[in-house]
């Protein structure tokens, strides 16, 4: 039987943990699988910056990448490497640079999803430009802000029509607010969004490939403690549907790691913020929850790369349109919607594979997180966002969930046998 590498490059930031269990983990599974012929193994490597020749093939057949949404080099290296040597990457760097936040509440309002009542609004201030004079004298009409904050109503929230990481939030209760908020954001393009309020749950939603994983999540906590350790937040109704939803917008995307963030008013989760191209994957942020993360982009990334998924550059919208005005009830939508999703991404063929070679997959993740080189990849991250007298603590704070995943997964492990 031939022997076949598929070489997976990582290509990071400042992610210091993850990547650590990703590779001891990949490590330990010691894969050699007996695929199409082939005995296929994997190799991993970090992705380093260097300048490029563009028809200078790439070694690697999949990237998980960290770095596009920031930084151009690494983005237009992906790019051409999909292009021209066909690279499965993650995320998709074309519909990530086009699409941002507002792209994906005006499609999510067009599949018929409950996204709060949302304004744009040109911006406050403009940087000089040849044209720019001529062009706001003839067309920029005149508006009155207070008018549109009555539109939308309070509380609202003003933000960037792209935002991310919080910038440029403010939390409206009146025009006085809009106004200040308002004159205060410059040359940013921003959205005016119908609070949903009261709401008594907020759920955030990582999705890697097929698999979704739902946290209750409180953005009011210190970042350490925003993701919550609980289990029985959502219905199983509810369960399903944050992930049917989570998966409509990854798959009508075309976004394989994406988090969608919901909150539930009058039993009604309403997604708010669903284009994040570099979901939280810290374990300062994530703890309890990151060994499910870590073995969703192991599972994810590996099918990919021994199949050689092939990378989907363009979306195909035609099908959810489709859907979303074939009638019937809300409920069926979301379905057949998430049906088509999981399609795309193969879900059958990616729960077989699983079956088939990764069974070993959940006890060495179990293992592992007992070990001291885990815990040492914990405090180097504490290390690297904590001042020095808090690292000790911290490292025991974040370990000490670590354990207690252990505890439950020991669990839910035993329980399928
Ligand atoms: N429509 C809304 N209703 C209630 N809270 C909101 C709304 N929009 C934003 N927020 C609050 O502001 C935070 C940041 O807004 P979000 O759209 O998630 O921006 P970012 O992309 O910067 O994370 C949210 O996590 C939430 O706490
Ligand atoms: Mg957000």
């Amino acid at each position: 039987m031939t022997e076949s590498i598929r070489r997976i490059g990582l290509s990071l930031g400042a992610d210091l943990c993850w990547p650590v269990y990703y590779e001891d983990i990949v490590t330990e599974l010691d894969l050699a699988l007996d695929l199409g012929g082939e005995k296929i193994r994997f190799d991993i490597e970090r992705v380093t910056i260097e300048p490029f020749d563009l028809t200078q093939p790439v070694k690697y057949d999949l990237v998980m990448d960290r770095l596009s949404p920031w930084y151009p080099t690494t983005r237009e290296w992906i790019k051409k490497a999909v292009v021209m040597d066909g690279l499965y990457t993650l995320n998709n760097p074309f519909t990530f640079q086009s699409m941002q936040k507002h792209t994906s509440y005006v499609a999510m309002m067009r599949l018929g999803l409950p996204v709060p009542k949302t304004w744009m609004l040109p911006p406050r201030d403009y940087e000089e430009g040849p044209d720019l004079g001529i062009t706001l004298e003839s067309y920029a009409q005149m508006f009155d802000l207070r008018d549109i904050g009555e539109k939308v109503g309070y509380p609202a929230f003003l933000k960037p029509y792209d935002g991310g990481a919080w910038v440029g939030v403010s939390r409206i209760d009146s025009y006085e607010d809009l106004q200040a908020a308002y004159d205060s954001s410059g040359t940013r393009v921003m959205h005016l969004q119908e609070a949903v309020e009261p709401f008594d749950l907020f759920v955030r939603a990582l999705g890697v490939g097929p698999q979704v994983n739902s946290m209750r999540y409180d953005p009011g906590a210190p970042i350490h403690d925003r993701y919550k350790v609980e289990f029985d937040f959502l219905d199983a109704d509810e369960w399903q549907r944050m992930e049917d939803v989570a998966l409509i917008i990854n798959g009508f995307f075309g976004w394989d790691f994406n988090s969608c963030e919901a909150l539930r008013r009058d039993g009604i989760l309403h997604p708010i913020d669903f284009a994040n191209a570099n979901p939280d994957s810290q374990v300062t942020s994530l703890h309890y929850h990151i060994p499910w993360l870590v073995k969703a982009l192991i599972r994810w990334s590996l099918f990919c790369a021994a199949t050689k998924r092939p990378m989907r550059m363009a979306t195909d919208w035609e099908p959810y349109f489709e859907i979303a005005d074939s009638g019937g009830s809300d409920g069926e939508r979301i379905k057949d919607m998430a049906a088509i999703a999981r399609a795309g991404f193969a879900h059958l063929e990616f729960a077989s594979f699983c079956d088939t070679y990764l069974d070993d997959l959940d006890e060495v993740t179990w293992t592992y997180f007992g070990e001291d080189r885990a815990k040492a990849a914990v405090k180097h991250k504490v290390g690297a966002i904590f001042p020095a007298h808090e690292v000790d603590r911290f490292t025991d704070h974040f370990w000490g969930l670590l354990e207690f995943w252990r505890a439950t997964e020991r669990d839910r492990l035993d329980a399928l046998v």
